[in-house]
């Protein structure tokens, strides 16, 4: 029997149910509670910090402000100094000079940042490096190397008290990320890297993981979450995950994936499985994700539920959104996951000149990368461009932030019409359900039937033609390419 006559043989059978099509459903059943919306401060503080200061509070306006993005999360990157880093904008400064001496002039321009989101109240702020300092790693380098195993108390040590430094001016750090893609050194001792990276074997994981908790409760930090360990792939993951998950799951928050395979929902659905044999309870975040390409290049500027892959290609518009949109549909939808960070807030990755051709800002070009929400002219230095420019990806993504809050219960949505994709999430506030128009055309949708999450207020909609629109009828069909968020009370 296939699944569509099972379906309306179950139908026939208890009639009580009647048959329509695209008649949208949410059930009353909640998934997980959803934990935060966050992006990045790697690596372009270390250019914005240079900007005039009227551009960079406009900036920190931009991505903190409930008026705007409203960033329920937000990465610190702790800087591992930049040594052998050959891309000077990437290599980030270090507090640390030695053991128990630290530099808190060093890394202006990510402090700026992480003081703003502190004084936005963002609620979560993370903490992560992709290196230990020099003096931790093997090669003596930011990148390139491993952690060397006798200093890992210390490197907790060194994380716990900047930490406790920022704590007593009131920045609040509520998780902690030691190492970011510990999978990879980022590079070799023959040419300088182009990031900063640091290896730390699955074996040496639970040892990077414990000693952390030991550090963070010797410094009364009992209330700071560890979040691990953000390995690149899916498949990697879940092949390394058994090695070191169950030493470290009792010092562990929240489990944190990477998904830079891109891997199809099938392969996804081990994750929360996996988990949930090695660190039962355990909550899953996707942690980072940017730089999606087509697979097929002919479906690159089309079709933005088409399977992806890293590569370069600059999106700014809605195709580009969308399919970030459907990485967090996978995420909550199929993973489960409470939480997700987009990687990196701002980017250069332009691709094109915006002072030499004012309008391929908004183009699709192949040199620039899907890796901001918003973008800055890496000439600015010679050029005097201090512009930002905001993608569609920015609006996307302020529908999740706005509209997927912190406690909310995500419930899961049924029944949508080909080519739409949905998400629900109701708390005190309200209820809402994020639809999402993959295809060119406009799209009819019943929402009669979507009762659970309380009586129709509004909508809220980003196309390619108008952004964060406020609509006050009924919504009964979903443009082209577009995200609608409709909002129940
Ligand atoms: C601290 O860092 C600042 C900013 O990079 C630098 O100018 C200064 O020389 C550093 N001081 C020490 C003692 O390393
Ligand atoms: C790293 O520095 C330490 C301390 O100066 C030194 O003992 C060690 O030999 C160095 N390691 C490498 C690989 O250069
Ligand atoms: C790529 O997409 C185009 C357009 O849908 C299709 O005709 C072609 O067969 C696809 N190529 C591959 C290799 O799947
Ligand atoms: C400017 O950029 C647009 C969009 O990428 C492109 O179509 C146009 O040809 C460019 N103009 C020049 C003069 O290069």
């Amino acid at each position: 029997m296939t699944l569509l006559s099972w379906r309306l043989a179950f139908l026939l059978a208890t009639a009580a149910v009647p048959l329509i099509n695209g008649r949208v459903t949410v059930s009353t059943q909640p998934a997980q509670t959803m934990n935060g919306i966050g992006a990045s401060g790697a690596w372009w503080p270390n250019n914005l910090g240079q900007y005039p200061e009227s551009v960079r509070s406009h900036v920190a306006d931009l991505l903190f402000s409930q008026n705007h993005l409203g960033l329920s999360s937000y990465r610190y990157n702790l800087g591992g100094g930049g040594v052998w880093v050959g891309t000077p904008s990437r290599a980030t400064e270090t507090f640390f000079v030695s053991p128990g001496v630290y530099n808190w002039s060093a890394d202006a321009g990510g402090v700026y940042f992480l003081r703003k989101a502190a004084q936005f109240r963002v609620p979560q702020l993370t903490l992560f490096v992709n290196s230990a300092p020099p003096a931790f790693t093997t090669n003596n380098r930011s990148c390139a190397g491993g952690i060397v195993d006798a200093l890992i108390p210390d490197y907790a040590k060194y994380i716990a008290d900047v930490v406790t430094h920022f704590k007593d001016e009131g920045v609040i750090f509520t998780h902690i990320s030691p190492m970011n893609e510990p999978d990879s050194s980022f590079g070799t001792n023959d040419t300088p890297c182009g990031q900063e990276g640091m290896m730390v074997t699955p074996s040496q994981r639970p040892a990077v993981i414990n000693a952390l908790r030991s550090a963070l409760d010797n410094a009364k930090l009992h209330t700071v979450q560890i979040i691990s360990d953000e390995t690149s792939s899916a498949q990697q993951l879940l092949s390394e995950m058994p090695t070191w998950l169950p030493a470290a799951a009792p010092s562990l928050g929240a489990f944190c994936h990477h998904q830079y395979s891109f891997p199809s929902d099938s392969l996804v659905e081990q994750i929360p499985a996996m988990v949930n044999e090695l660190a039962p309870g355990k909550e899953t975040w996707f942690s980072e994700i940017c730089c999606f390409k087509a697979i097929n290049s002919s479906l690159q500027h089309t079709d933005p539920a088409a399977p992806q892959t890293f590569g370069a290609g600059y999106q700014p518009g809605m195709v580009g959104a969308l399919k970030l949109g459907n990485m967090l549909r996978q995420s909550f939808a199929v993973i489960g996951d409470v939480h997700f960070d987009w990687w990196t807030a701002l980017s250069d990755g332009i691709g094109c000149d915006p002072v030499a051709n004012v309008t391929c800002i908004m183009a699709d070009n192949e040199n620039g990368y899907n890796d901001g929400l918003m973008y800055y002219d890496n000439r600015f230095a010679s050029n005097g461009n201090f512009a930002v420019y905001l993608t569609k990806r920015f609006h996307l993504v302020r529908h999740f932030t706005h509209f997927v809050r912190i406690g909310a219960k995500r419930l899961p949505v049924d029944d949508l019409p080909n080519n739409v994709q949905g998400l629900a999430s109701k708390d005190s506030k309200g209820g809402s359900l994020i639809l999402m128009n993959m295809s060119p055309n406009t799209i009819p949708v019943d929402l009669s039937g979507v009762t659970s999450l309380g009586m129709f207020h509004s909508a809220v909609q980003t196309t390619a033609s108008a952004d964060w629109e406020t609509i006050r009828k009924a919504v009964d069909a979903v443009p082209g390419l577009s995200i609608t968020t409709v909002l129940f009370q």
